[in-house]
């Protein structure tokens, strides 16, 4: 067998740094772009609860399992598996996880390229505006256009390629402590603004006040994915964290309150946007246009609000940033100390290989507006089959190899730092947890959500005689 350790990783240096790092992955996009974008489109309070469910329920423990692997082998994605069980194929769950951190790069780096962008536009006052009608032209004319949105993406990428070549300690580390509180800080005042504008209630109840009957498969299917894409857990980046987290830290602890503060900065979000959508005439189902269209509005009704504007979209693209890194670090670590490549060599050609992916995402409402697949368009692909299949297929196969394969009591001893911890009752609901309702629960919502199970039924009745 190959030896994957490396005694000499580079490793996070401080417990602080340690969560700022994993909440720098898990805050993104996902909270301020994608979370409100996707409680719109399903009817709002009804699916937020199902989603809460969902991190609590399966994304939190799929988050534990990586870190628990990543941390006992402290090896990358695929060599945790290889290490761990060189007799079976479990490191393709692994691979699979290298292959979706470019499917999710591929679309992540569009956004946040149009983030970038919206930080010139709101400086340069493009976006002086709360009618919907003007804040839609100036996105649309952005997202329909060729070498803008296509600068911006690569301007991302060269962003991100200098972080990551600078290493993990230095480059992820530093970053995402500074300037994650600020973020916080920002949500806060934008909060405090959208809640004072009039007619701000109908928001609040879409926000809170569930309507059970808006809650359909499809609606849950979309609410365990985000769960599973907020987290960053399914695709083995949070196995390639936990490799660089120290012996000492209390993993579970530390689980829980990342999906607490990223839960929190989600909710933040929706209370910056919806009350804001009603109370300016918008409408909440306006998909991923809608952090674009709807935050514009609401500087716009308040004093400094360009400053504020300016500061907001830094702020998001800082988190984007962050978040990126660890969908970054995926690939590179694999590629570093599977194939021994340098750094330099493998932070260039994955770059290179997200800019190549990546460009039929930002091409989506121009170039290639009319090409889709699987009757979706390349950007609408890769975010619904990554969130939405492949990381809750991965969530299934993490669950049960920490449940199943790995070993009762060498999982227990890794969950508490070899004995130190007292955690028993919490190693118990943990391994029910991962042996059973995250297998089942991601079967389950996965077939009914991509309407496979009258399909199945069918082929069983016709097949099997009783
Ligand atoms: N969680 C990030 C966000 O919400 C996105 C992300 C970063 C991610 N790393 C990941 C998603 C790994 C899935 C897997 O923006």
């Amino acid at each position: 067998m190959k030896k994957d350790i490396n005694p000499k990783r580079e490793g996070f240096s401080s417990s602080i740094g340690v969560i700022a790092a994993v909440l720098g992955s898990a805050v993104g996009l996902g909270n301020i772009w994608k979370f409100p974008y996707v409680t719109g489109a399903n009817g709002g309070a009804a699916f937020i609860l199902v989603y809460l469910l969902c991190v609590a329920l399966v994304g939190l423990p799929v988050m534990l399992s990586e870190h628990l692997i990543g941390r006992h082998t402290k090896s990358n994605a695929v060599g945790a598996f290889k290490a761990l069980e060189p007799r079976r194929p479990w490191f393709l769950v692994g691979g699979a996880g290298v292959l979706s951190a470019f499917l999710i790069m591929a679309f992540y780096t569009t956004v946040a390229g149009w983030v970038y962008a919206y930080i010139f536009k709101a400086a340069g006052g493009a976006l002086i505006s709360t009618k919907p009608e003007d804040t839609s032209r100036v996105f649309n004319s952005l997202v329909s256009g060729v070498g803008e949105p296509l600068f911006w993406q690569v301007f991302v990428l060269l962003v991100i390629g200098t972080i990551i070549m600078a290493g993990v300690t230095k480059g992820i580390e530093r970053v995402t402590k500074l300037l994650m509180p600020l973020l916080f800080i920002l949500l806060l005042i934008i909060d405090i603004r959208a809640l004072t504008l009039p007619g701000a209630g109908e928001g609040l109840e879409f926000l809170f006040k569930p309507d059970f009957s808006k809650i359909t498969v499809s609606v849950v299917l979309a609410a365990l994915g985000l769960a599973f894409f907020k987290l960053s857990v399914g695709m083995g980046a949070m196995i390639t964290y936990g490799s660089y987290v120290g012996k000492n830290e209390n993993l579970p602890k530390m689980a829980v309150k990342v999906a607490l503060a990223d839960t929190l900065v989600s909710l933040m979000a929706g209370i910056a946007i919806f009350p804001a959508v009603f109370a300016l005439g918008f409408t909440p189902d306006q998909g991923p246009k809608l952090l674009f269209v709807i935050i514009p509005a609401v500087f716009n009704s308040m004093p400094f609000g360009k400053v504020f504007m300016v500061l907001f979209f830094m702020l998001t693209a800082v988190a984007a940033t962050g978040a990126m890194l660890s969908l970054l670090e995926v690939p590179i670590a694999y590629l570093t100390e599977q194939y021994r490549w340098t750094r330099r060599k493998a932070t260039i050609l994955t770059i290179l290989g997200i800019g190549l992916l990546g460009s039929t995402a930002t091409l989506s409402n121009s170039l290639f507006a009319n090409v889709t697949v699987f009757g979706r368009t390349f950007f609408d692909f890769f975010d619904f089959t990554t969130s939405n299949v492949l990381l809750p297929i991965g969530g299934i196969f993490i669950a049960l190899f920490v449940g199943w394969q790995w070993g009762y009591a060498k999982v227990k001893r890794e969950l508490s730092n070899e004995g130190h911890l007292k955690n028993d009752g919490l190693f118990h609901v943990f391994i029910f947890l991962v042996r059973f309702v995250v297998p089942l629960a991601i079967v389950l919502v996965l077939l009914a959500g991509l309407n496979l199970i009258d399909p199945i039924i069918a082929f069983l009745r016709d097949n099997i005689s009783f």
